[in-house]
């Protein structure tokens, strides 16, 4: 309990308003940052980079050692969990994630999930002994739509023409496969929460590609599963859900799953936001990670902008999308400035 006296990013999260609002970036630890590339290198592949504690901590270390942000997330990645359950997983340079499309449940085996993914409590041992006190541990996972996407896929894609028909398809196959995921991810945040993390995220990042129904089944249904789980073990633990492209959805995605803290999209309009939440609701979010590139007047407007709506909510400052590798570092520091010198 005292500790969440000392990080504005928890108290925001328990549903206080705080100044200057906390503020931590999605993908802070990554390519725009030459410590990050450097580090990279050094460990082999990506997955290399993941599975290895002691780097896996160092990177998350650099963002918060160079721009002291309110919180640190963990560094893994929302693919390791189709690798724990066993399907092929790799990344491939400049490419981005290849998976061997699956097409039958039984290569997955959920009793691998805790120990194929040790080493990423052991990150997170080590990331809470050499945090400073007032920055917040967050861990994280992806939700299950946003998994399977992959999964089914194989790959990247824009409209996941592959996974809407897979669900219409073969509808039970689908609904054992979220079923499995959100019973994999309850395990391994379960296990990052016992390891140390003070906060989770869950990354609906496809959201958007549901249909009014599927958003129902696909995405609210198997994040509240793993919410109510969670709750069962660590009644306290703040939650976080970012449902990208959730649009109009919003309000039924944050009652139907329990979070309690909505990360927004930057298509989202703060005013908007504010006036379709309900009261009190906590809000991550949600400059364009294009603006971050741009900096100058822009930026700044934008950020004002966003500051203002959410005065009368709690707020954690963050991009409406990760931070994108060509971002120019003292923006990065601009935005911080601008929004610690903010005070309501
Ligand atoms: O700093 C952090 O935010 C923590 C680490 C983190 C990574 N990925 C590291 C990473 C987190 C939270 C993620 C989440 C993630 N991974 C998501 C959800 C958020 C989102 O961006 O929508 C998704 C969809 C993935 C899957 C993934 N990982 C893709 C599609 C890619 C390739 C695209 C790209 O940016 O290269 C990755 C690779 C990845 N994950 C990188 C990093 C730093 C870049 C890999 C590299 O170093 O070459």
């Amino acid at each position: 309990m005292s500790e969440n006296f000392s990080s504005s990013f928890l108290r925001t999260l328990s549903g206080e308003i705080v100044y200057p609002r906390p503020i931590w970036l999605m993908r802070q630890a990554g390519r725009y940052l030459p410590e990050y590339r450097a580090t990279r290198e050094q460990a082999g592949g990506f997955l290399d980079l993941c599975y290895n504690s002691e780097l896996a901590a160092e990177v998350t270390l650099q963002p918060i050692r160079r721009f002291h942000f309110d919180a640190a997330i963990l560094f893994a990645d929302i693919l390791l969990i189709p690798h724990a359950l066993g399907q092929d997983v790799q990344f491939q340079k400049g490419e981005g994630p290849v998976l061997d499309p699956i097409k039958n449940l039984d290569i997955l085996d959920i009793n691998r999930v805790e120990t194929h993914l040790a080493p990423v409590g052991e990150t997170l041992r080590r990331l809470k002994r050499d945090l400073p006190p007032e920055t917040a541990l967050i861990g994280f996972a992806g939700a299950p739509w946003t998994v399977a996407t992959y999964m089914i896929e194989g790959q990247g894609s824009k409209d996941h023409l592959a996974t809407r028909a897979c669900a219409y398809q073969y509808p039970i196959f689908f609904a054992e496969l979220l079923h499995l995921l959100s019973e994999a991810t309850l395990r391994y945040l379960t296990m990052q929460v016992e390891a140390g993390a003070q906060a989770v995220q869950i990354f609906d990042s496809w959201a958007g590609s549901a249909t009014a129904d599927g958003f129902d089944n696909w995405v609210i249904e198997p994040t509240r599963v793993i919410v109510e789980g969670l709750r069962e073990r660590f009644p306290d633990l703040p939650i976080i859900g970012f449902a990208r492209g959730a649009g109009e959805k919003l309000a039924a995605y944050a009652q139907g799953t329990g979070v309690d803290c909505v990360g927004l999209d930057y298509s989202l309009n703060p005013k908007w936001v504010d006036d379709h939440l309900p009261e009190g609701l906590c809000v991550q979010g949600n400059l364009d990670p294009a603006l971050l590139i741009a900096g100058g007047v822009a930026m700044e407007a934008a950020v004002h902008n966003i500051l203002k709506a959410f005065k009368n909510r709690p707020h954690i400052f963050n991009l409406g999308h990760g931070i994108v590798p060509q971002t120019p570092i003292e923006h990065v520091v601009h935005l911080i400035k601008l929004v610690r010198d903010y005070a309501g």
